[in-house]
């Protein structure tokens, strides 16, 4: 089942049913292009085999990052280094989507200390975060626009589809839980209202790339807060970006309050134990919706993945860190010599650098190899997590000088 191929709404076809889910690389410069380690890390990955890879999240904004060394698409930017990521990707055969995203009150105080967001609702952690400022009705309507904007300039510079990033606690995410939605206008208020930004964006790039390129949405399935979006919302969302004609649908769940694809906090144990969390709301939606739907977080094993597809309770498995953790996946999971990814066990020196430490980790296997080196699986996480920060810090304020 792994192997076989399967055919979006738009009418083109996936090789397989493995999808690298976004990992952000933090790999660009000053210039927040992509370079000679973007190239070598998604042709490491490309040959590997899986069917779909997605970028690592590609911002529509200059000062609502996700991290200092992202990729940046705005109306200023140049094409030419996008051609030769891209071309140099998809010529393995498989398809390479960029996952488009805007930080909202996620952007952390090194790359401003006023971010922009649905509410003026601070995130709490460790003090990274600055008290946002609420968005103005024009302000929602410039981001619609970036949005469509870098949706066309995707399709333009040669990825084969985009996924626009609606989970994770970022500014769309942001809109759509009434945690951090407080707004009385047009975009807060009712799930349609919450909804809106996100369902413009998609809509109107639709109208821009034509009915046959693959556009994706990645949606929490909840926030896993009090208060915050839920499941009952996620299937409201879900029915009408089926009725919007979107190619595929991955869920996921969490925000940096509370990381739980993650740290799995707030999951049921059963859950936990069977490997891959979402797998229950993705029986949900199956229910309501006839969508293609990619799950991503937790699995692990070859055999659970071959039964959930068997069992049609999904389309694509989505995988994040099985690649960071074996070189040869998913080469060598299909093949047979790989039936499971093994986790580290990612300790940290306090519990409120868990999550820093284990980003701090995955974001080192990534730099290593964006150089051509091995994966180092023993690197010290608490290390990882000073990392991290410091690079955060430097690049930070290294790139606005
Ligand atoms: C280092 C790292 C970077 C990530 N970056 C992104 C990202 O840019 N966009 C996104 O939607 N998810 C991102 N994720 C989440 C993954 O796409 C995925 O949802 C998560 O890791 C759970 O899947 P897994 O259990 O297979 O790792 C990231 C995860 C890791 C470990």
């Amino acid at each position: 089942m792994l192997l076989s191929n399967f055919q979006l709404p738009c009418g083109i076809q996936l090789n397989n049913r493995i999808a690298k889910a976004a990992l952000t690389e933090r790999l660009s410069k000053k210039d927040h292009l992509p370079n000679q380690r973007h190239i070598r890390l998604y042709n490491h990955w490309a040959k590997n085999g899986a069917g779909l890879l997605i970028s690592g999240n590609i911002l529509v904004d200059k000062i609502h990052l996700e991290a200092a060394g992202n990729i940046v698409i705005t109306k200023e930017t140049p094409k030419e280094s996008f051609r030769i990521w891209t071309k140099s990707v998809t010529n393995h055969g498989h398809h390479f989507w960029a996952q488009l995203n805007h930080a909202g009150r996620q952007t952390n105080i090194f790359n401003t200390l006023r971010p922009l967001a649905p509410s003026s609702v601070k995130l709490k952690k460790m003090g990274f975060f600055g008290l946002p400022k609420q968005m103005t009705d024009g302000q929602v309507q410039s981001t619609i626009d970036a949005f469509v904007h870098a949706v066309a300039f995707c399709q333009d510079v040669g990825f084969t589809g985009v996924q626009i990033h609606a989970a994770h606690g970022y500014l769309l995410s942001q809109f759509l839980s009434p945690r951090t939605n407080k707004r009385n206008d047009q975009w807060g208020g009712s799930i349609e209202n919450r909804a809106r930004i996100l369902f413009e964006i998609v809509k109107q790039s639709r109208k821009v790339v034509g009915p046959s390129f693959p556009i994706s949405v990645k949606i929490n399935s909840a926030d896993f807060q009090r208060g915050g979006f839920e499941e009952e919302d996620a299937l409201f969302v879900i029915k009408r970006l089926e009725a919007l004609d979107i190619d595929l649908l991955e869920v996921s769940g969490g925000t940096y309050e509370d990381l739980t694809f993650f740290t799995q906090k707030n999951l049921k144990a059963s859950t936990i134990k069977r490997e891959a969390y979402f797998l229950e709301f993705a029986k949900e939606v199956r229910k309501e919706s006839r969508i293609p739907l990619m799950v991503t977080g937790g699995f692990r094993t070859k055999s659970l993945c071959e039964q959930v597809l068997k069992d049609g309770a999904l389309d694509i498995i989505g995988f994040g860190r099985p690649f960071l953790l074996d070189e040869s996946f998913p080469n060598g999971f299909v093949s047979g010599s790989l039936d499971k990814i093994e986790e580290v066990n990612i300790q940290a020196m306090s519990k409120q650098i868990l999550d820093m430490a284990a980003g701090g980790f995955y974001d080192y296997q990534i730099a290593r190899l964006a150089d051509g080196l091995p994966l180092d699986l023993h690197f010290n996480s608490n290390l990882a997590a000073f990392r991290l920060i410091a690079n955060e810090l430097i690049k930070g304020v290294a790139y606005k000088m």
